[in-house]
């Protein structure tokens, strides 16, 4: 039954629509009507078979196609954008290069070498390092005198930092590290003011320098990561360029998701003050992920129909593309009780904000749960009675639930 409640036309992907609010509350009339919608988009191009997308919104499809990689490819293009055109041929062929747009049995090979990079051990030995960093970040903030930015000031930076000590990057190159990757994610919102091509440059900037590293490291091997995804190539590891690919895919998703789960997850605290004075009492170890499903960073994801096939009850034909709506899938009634609740002591909480459980599930997921409970430690600590100050400035993009600022005091 086709749903009532949306007009034609209504696109999840248009930032104009997304940037008032996330999630939408037309998902919930969906869901229950039309959980599986095709959504036309006017002007399509770039090799799709059809000019939209279904939006697929229930938690259990959701789930479902990101674990059918056979009937449903990453190959593609992975990034659910509005206008397909943004997608330029010659830019698809580089976007194979990176592991999220990968299908098996080459993503598994690539899967494989670069979850060395994070094994719990490997996380766990970042803990102490990012511990002090996470401090430091929170202790320059509270210096200030009156109102700061959330954003600038503490969100930004460690998610950062955690990706230049992960793969070894030396304290001299981070800044310019940082100023690549945050070029690189600025695209949809005017405000930024940073063209396609500034992005692509910072984007190839930073893929030669990861290039760099690794000829280096592949020379003189040392006792980093980078060594141990790159040495000995010819024995399954990293080619210089797989590996350079592989960097930007961090400096991407490592960067701006952590970041706005952060910020969503402090003005979530804000604006729910009984939470925030559990978190400070307790500390519960559920809170993370609470804090990512109630977030949910990115909105969406894609994936193309390699085969006719039929979802939910829907028939999807070959090439046609599929909208994981995670925000979504993240307060589905079926799944979640009092799904609209902020509790950090959910539990289970079995969230889709990581991806929907397939092969491409997160692989930087304990890094980030480490960073927001580090971060959160930092500032219960330090500053217990930080307060909001102002309402948050959301980012206008097609598919990152984002926020540019959010002023709070802590004086
Ligand atoms: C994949 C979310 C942090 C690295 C993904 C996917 C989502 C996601 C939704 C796609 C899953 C799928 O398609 O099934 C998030 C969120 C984060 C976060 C919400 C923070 C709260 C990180 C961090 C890193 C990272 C810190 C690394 C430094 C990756 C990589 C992939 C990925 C490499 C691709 C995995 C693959 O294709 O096999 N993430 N992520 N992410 N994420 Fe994260």
């Amino acid at each position: 039954m086709p749903c009532p409640a949306l007009p034609d036309g209504f696109d999840f992907t248009d930032p104009d629509v997304l940037h008032h609010r996330v999630p939408l509350p037309e998902f919930a009339e969906l869901r229950r009507a039309e959980p599986v919608r095709w959504v036309a988009q006017p002007r399509g191009a770039a090799g799709f078979a059809d000019d939209g997308y279904w939006a697929v919104t229930r938690h259990a499809d959701v789930k479902y196609v990101s674990t059918h990689p056979e009937i449903f490819s990453s190959y593609l293009n992975t990034a659910i954008i509005r206008f397909n055109e943004h997608i330029e041929r010659d830019r698809i062929d580089a976007q194979r290069l990176i592991l999220l747009n990968m299908d098996p049995p080459e993503h598994t090979r690539v899967r494989q070498i670069v979850q060395r990079g994070f094994t719990p051990r490997a996380i766990r030995a970042l803990e102490e390092r990012l511990r002090a960093r996470a401090r430091a970040i929170v202790d320059k903030a509270r210096a200030h005198e009156g109102p700061f930015d959330f954003v600038t000031q503490v969100a930004c930076e460690l998610p950062l930092q955690a990706i230049a000590e992960l793969i070894g990057v030396p304290q001299e190159d981070r800044a310019k590290i940082f100023d690549w990757s945050n070029r690189m994610i600025a695209y949809d919102d005017p405000e930024y003011a940073v063209t396609e091509e500034a992005g692509a440059r910072s984007a190839a900037e930073i893929i030669a320098y990861a290039m760099n590293m690794a000829a280096e490291r592949k020379q003189c091997p040392a006792k980093d990561i980078v060594s141990t995804l790159v040495a000995a190539e010819d024995e399954g590891n990293l080619a210089s360029d797989e590996f350079g690919f592989f960097v930007l895919m961090l400096a991407v998703a490592g960067n701006e998701t952590t970041r706005n789960a952060i910020t969503h997850g402090m003005h979530a605290f804000l604006t729910h003050p009984g939470q925030w004075e559990l978190f400070k009492r307790e500390r519960p170890s559920t809170t993370a992920e609470e804090i990512v499903r109630w977030a949910t960073p990115v909105v969406a994801f894609q994936r193309t129909a390699t085969q006719d096939t039929e979802l939910g009850g829907t028939p999807i034909r070959k090439g046609d593309r599929v909208g994981l709506f995670y925000s979504s899938a993240n307060h589905d009634p079926e799944v979640f009780t009092d799904p609209d609740a902020f509790d950090i002591t959910r539990d289970p909480n079995p969230h889709l904000g990581f991806g929907g459980g397939g092969p491409h599930y997160c692989l930087g997921k304990s890094l980030a749960v480490l960073e927001i409970d580090l971060i959160f430690g930092a500032i219960a600590d330090t500053m217990p009675d930080i307060r909001v100050a102002g309402d948050p400035r959301r980012l206008r993009s097609a598919w990152i639930n984002g926020v540019k600022e959010l002023r709070v005091s802590a004086d």
